[in-house]
């Protein structure tokens, strides 16, 4: 082994190389063997040699220094925040100022959630890191940053240049960290970005070492000094300096095309190796930048556009019972009230005792919630660390919160088996006339159960009798003339719904809102319907025992409630065509999004209409998923899948042809 100083920077050159193609460019020409070797050899050479060590040598990397306190520094220009935008309007309000004064073209990029840190090279060698601080005065990392390796210790170029960016953790080296903290019974973090700032406020920087950091660089705050003229091209720059810079960034000519940005990244965000909470939106050009200037906090160039909040902690005040049509009751949260999605959420549904049990919730807990599904708010996890001992014990309810029943258990839920229970009426009665039922509009979920409660409503026939107490129902409080004949005017359009319609509204055990136009389409009428065995109702695509079982066992029992609905002279019979169109016959389509023009359930039933399916989920069977307003992450799935993707003006084109 040869042991001089010659050597020794050979190695330092030939190690930061190999960091920087491995780390950065993601293409390493070393084999791990080889690297090894030399990075052993340095060790040497500095250990014979302590004298000798350089301050951007790689073996600074593995971390070793540690320092008694953060010094202050104060940084060459204030570190600026960036003014937030949530929405398309506010986004278009930005575009629009900014339009008044220049006429911009725009750099998107993801926005990192982490740290932002300053960078000071010397002669091209990493002389200081620091945090933002205050954004006046930060802190002094050096001794972490020079452990992350997408940080370079020595540039391509041996100039004096300050760069800003985002130190951050992957997200699997924060699941990593978190299993590694539980196993050993330490507590959890809570995210990567408190994971990434508590690893680079640490004195001892081999522990920052063993985090694995990394970091993207996406600010040159004096392009000037390098006669660069635009932000896209500073990106190139701090690049070809050998700095990690984000790979999607995007440069844009105007706003319609930040909202594409936005909108894709909206939808891909989960297959990113690491979080980002929003985008950043920046005007490219400097001159522009410079006229459009500062407030005093953030420039007036550039915007976030924040993500909603998938998920947001509130306290569960209480835990209530509530009975569905079915008769199941189920464990619900009553909770503080919180802002999430654009709404106020004060109940979530905690789904059923295994559930509460199984996550630990306890009464007075602070608990993340969501919104499953984008609709339905649950309840999540818990956040123990929260808790001051006053919290109480959950114990399901053994009677029915109404009737006071003894509930029964089948699988993991509870159920009221009582017929009379007054709650599961109502709910039934909600049912019935509800959208995706008879739709009977008018009938809001009080109007129901006020009536239920004054005596006029108390089966599903009663609603065809109501027409009987119209002199009465006209002298309620908060009813008149007009409200009670349009109600009953519904009443009667509703007797020629089509059979599915129905079907879906009597409350079948196991019949939904699909398998009633199953069996409508199958069947035709109610009638055929009826003398339908559960041999030939199996042998039906899509019909199971459980439904074949359920119908026929409901058909033998309410004979005579189709009966006395016949009498009022409902409609029996199927009422949909089927229009064949070679785009849509045969396909399974799968909706994400809002539609603007029509309603999901109106496209779904002309897209049947016109002989096609549609699916809640995408697979590689879909053939089509169409895409509205702020799609879900099925759009990412499709595009994953190539997957014919149409929006919506395509949708409506091939349905209008
Ligand atoms: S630009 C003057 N670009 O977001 C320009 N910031 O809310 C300053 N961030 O403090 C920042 N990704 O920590 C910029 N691509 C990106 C970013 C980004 C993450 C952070 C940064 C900043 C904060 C503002």
């Amino acid at each position: 082994m040869v042991i001089n100083m010659d050597r020794m920077n050979e190695l330092i050159e030939l190690i930061n190389q190999a960091n920087y193609e491995y780390y950065v460019l993601d293409n390493p020409t070393l084999t791990d063997q080889e690297y090894d070797r030399y990075m052993q050899e340095l060790i040497k050479i500095e250990q014979m040699h302590p004298e000798w060590i350089r301050n951007d040598s790689p073996t600074k990397r593995v971390g070793g220094d540690v320092i008694s306190k953060f010094k202050k520094i104060v940084h060459k220009k204030p570190m600026l925040s960036l003014s937030n935008v949530f929405n398309e309007e506010e986004i278009r309000l930005f575009d629009e100022k900014i339009k008044k004064e220049v006429i911009p073209n725009y750099v998107c990029e993801l926005k990192i959630d982490g740290l932002s840190v300053s960078l000071l090279y010397e002669k091209g060698k990493l002389i200081r890191g620091a945090t933002r601080g205050d954004g006046i005065t930060g802190e002094d990392i050096t001794h972490n940053v020079k452990t992350i390796k997408t940080i370079p210790l020595v540039l391509k170029k041996p100039i004096d240049i300050e760069v800003r960016g985002e130190i951050y953790m992957s997200k699997k080296n924060f699941d990593d960290l978190n299993q590694i903290r539980k196993s050993k019974g330490e507590e959890l973090l809570a995210n990567p970005r408190n994971a990434a700032a508590g690893s680079v406020r640490q004195l001892d920087s081999k522990i920052a070492a063993s985090r694995n950091l990394e970091c993207f660089i996406y600010h040159l705050p004096n392009p000037d000094d390098f006669g660069i003229k635009t932000h896209y091209e500073s990106l190139q720059f701090m690049k070809d300096l050998g700095f990690n810079v984000n790979p999607n960034i995007e440069l844009v000519e105007n706003i319609d095309e930040v909202i594409k940005y936005i909108f894709k990244w909206t939808e891909q965000r989960e297959i990113l190796p690491y979080e980002i909470d929003g985008i950043v939106i920046k005007t490219n050009d400097f001159k522009q930048q410079a006229i459009l200037g500062f407030t005093s906090k953030c420039p007036k160039w550039a915007t976030a556009y924040k993500f909603p909040a998938l998920e947001v902690l509130t306290k569960l005040k209480d835990i209530i019972f509530t009975v569905g049509r079915t008769g199941q009751v189920t464990p619900n949260a009553v909770l503080e009230p919180v802002r999430l999605m654009g709404s106020i959420i004060s109940r979530a549904t905690l789904h059923n005792e295994d559930y509460v049990l199984s996550k630990h919730i306890k009464i007075g807990d602070v608990v993340a919630i969501r919104k499953a599904g984008d609709v339905i708010p649950e309840v999540v996890s818990v956040k123990k660390e929260r808790r001051n001992g006053t919290e109480r014990t959950f114990v399901m309810a053994d009677v029915c919160p109404i009737c006071h029943t003894k509930l029964e258990k089948k699988d993991t839920a509870y159920y009221c088996v009582n017929d009379k229970c007054d709650k599961k009426i109502i709910e039934n009665l909600i049912h019935f006339v509800s959208r995706d039922a008879m739709y009977i509009e008018g009938f809001g979920e009080r109007i129901v159960e006020d009536f239920y409660n004054m005596g006029y409503l108390k089966s599903i026939l009663d609603f065809y009798e109501l027409a009987k107490y119209k002199e009465e129902l006209k002298e309620l409080e908060g009813f008149g003339d007009k409200s009670i004949n349009n109600l009953l005017e519904n009443i009667e359009k509703s007797k020629s719904n089509s059979l599915e319609r129905l079907l879906f509204g009597l409350g079948i055990r196991y019949v939904g809102k699909q398998t009633s136009k199953i069996l409508a389409k199958n069947y035709i009428n109610i009638d055929s319907l009826m003398n339908a065995s559960y041999e030939e109702l199996i042998s039906i695509k899509d019909i199971g025992e459980a439904i074949a079982k359920s119908v026929v066992e409901y058909f033998n029992n309410n004979q005579k409630i189709i009966e006395k609905l016949k009498s009022y002279g409902l409609n029996m019979s199927y009422l949909g065509k089927i229009n064949i169109n070679e785009e849509f016959n045969n396909k399974t389509f799968v909706l994400t999004g809002t539609l603007s023009e029509i309603t999901r359930n109106e496209a779904k039933e002309i897209i049947e209409q016109l002989g096609g399916h549609v699916s809640s989920s995408v697979s590689q069977k879909t053939s089509v998923v169409i895409v509205g307003e702020s799609p879900g992450s099925k759009y990412s799935t499709a595009l994953n899948l190539g997957i014919s993707i149409w929006n919506e003006e395509e949708f409506l084109n091939k349905i209008k042809k």
